[in-house]
Parts: structure tokens; sequence; C-alpha cells
């Protein structure tokens, strides 16, 4: 079976990248509107991208109507935003902070969760979670307009707060104690439960870290 994307409508595309693209890490991600309204929001289309600057990306896509999220408004208006790291014990409430509120609601309060100011940046970081990282936008890159299209944010991660025991004896942060979950296709998420160690073979020149 092959997939061209150009015989298919954007959405039952969608539902392919998401089926195949997985498991994807989520970006709890908080914000705040010109208004001083707090937003919180899980962004799945996430990652990691370089340390030189520490560097993070997701992409919140325009709605079914083509209108930008919260969130993209909010990162616009104001260049900040925090990343909070989703725990298994937090799944439900990541969950709950999805739901389409209004602009003017925090998912904060409908979320019984508790904003901790940031040290850099004005959006609250989530209190409950295992890790959070201050950012402050680098560059948001517009890649399609219409729905689902997608709006790359750019993020130079300012400040990272881990939890009490986060980290083990050596502070090397411990995955079983951090329990992250990740997005699989529809409503199927999975947990980081079971791993398994594969040393990367080592290049003469390198050794195995570039
Ligand atoms: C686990 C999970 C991951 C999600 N990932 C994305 C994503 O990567 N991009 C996106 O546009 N929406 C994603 N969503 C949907 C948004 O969270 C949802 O549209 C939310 O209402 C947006 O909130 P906002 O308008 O406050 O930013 C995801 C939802 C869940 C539950």
């Amino acid at each position: 079976m092959q997939i061209n994307p150009d015989d298919l409508q954007p959405h039952e595309f969608y539902r392919y990248l998401v089926q195949v693209i997985t498991p994807r890490p989520i970006a709890w991600v908080s914000t705040v509107s010109p208004g001083g309204v707090t937003n919180l929001a899980p962004y799945s289309f996430f990652n990691g991208v370089g340390a030189n600057p520490p560097s993070v990306v997701f992409a919140p896509v325009n709605n079914r109507h083509g209108e930008k999220k919260d969130t993209l408004r909010n990162v616009e208006a104001n260049g900040e935003f925090v990343v909070n790291i989703v725990s298994h014990a937090l799944a439900e409430r990541m969950n709950q902070s999805a739901y389409e509120y209004g602009y003017e609601v925090s998912e904060f309060e409908h979320a019984g969760l508790t904003p901790v100011p940031s040290s850099f940046v004005a959006p609250p970081r989530v209190g409950e979670a295992p890790v959070s990282m201050e950012c402050e936008v680098i560059r948001v890159i517009h890649v399609g307009d219409g729905p689902l299209g997608a709006n790359l944010v750019i993020g130079r991660v300012r400040m990272m707060h881990l939890a009490e025991g986060v980290c083990d004896a050596a502070g090397v942060v411990d995955p079983a104690k951090l329990d992250t979950i990740g997005r699989m296709g529809g409503a199927d998420y999975c947990t980081t439960r079971d791993r398994f160690p594969m040393p990367r073979p080592e290049s003469p020149t390198l050794g195995s870290r570039a």
C-alpha cells in the first residue's frame, strides 16, 4: 500500500501521520495572554532540537476553521512559554487541559493544577510536573495556511526545573522516576516503563557521544 498525501484531505493524511510517528513526547505548554490569562495545552508534535543554544520545537497546527490556537496566539504576542513534562500520574489532567476552553479561561483552574511562578518568563510552570523548561521564542515558522497547517514554535530554554527525586544520587535523571507517557495514534498513549539498553557503536574518532 502506498499513500500519496495529495490524494487525501489534510485531516485524512493527518490520521496516518499520528498513527505512524509514534510514540511522541508531549510538551504541556503553559503561556499567558496579553490580558494576563494563563493557558495550558498539550502538544505532541514536540521535540528537543539542539543544545547550542538549548532549543526545543513544538507545532500548534491551525484548528479546523484555519484559526490559530490560543497557545500560538500567546507566544506570538509575548514570545514566552514553558514546556512541562507529563508523568503518568498527570495523564488525565493533561488530557483535560486539551479541551477547547475559551481564550479567557485558564486550564490551570479547570484541571486543578498549581501555577508556580517562573524565574525568567511570565507564564507559570505546572507545580505538579516532574520537569519544566522556561523558554523564549527564537522563531515561529508558518508551514501552511488553512486547517491543520503547521506553525513551528522554536524556543530557547532559559531554565530547567527538575522536581526533587527525579535525579538519582549521581545527578542523572532516573526514567523510572520521571515516568513519562507518550502519545500514540487516536486516543492511545504508552508508558515508558518497558525499556532496553543498547549502547551506541563507538566511532574511532568521535567516540559514542556525537
Ligand atoms: C496528547 C495530546 C497531544 C496534542 N498535540 C497537539 C499538537 O502537536 N498540535 C496541535 O495543534 N494540537 C495538539 N493537541 C490538541 C491541543 O492540545 C488542543 O487543540 C488544545 O485545545 C489547544 O489549546 P490552546 O488553544 O489553549 O492552545 C494535542 C492534544 C493532546 C491530548
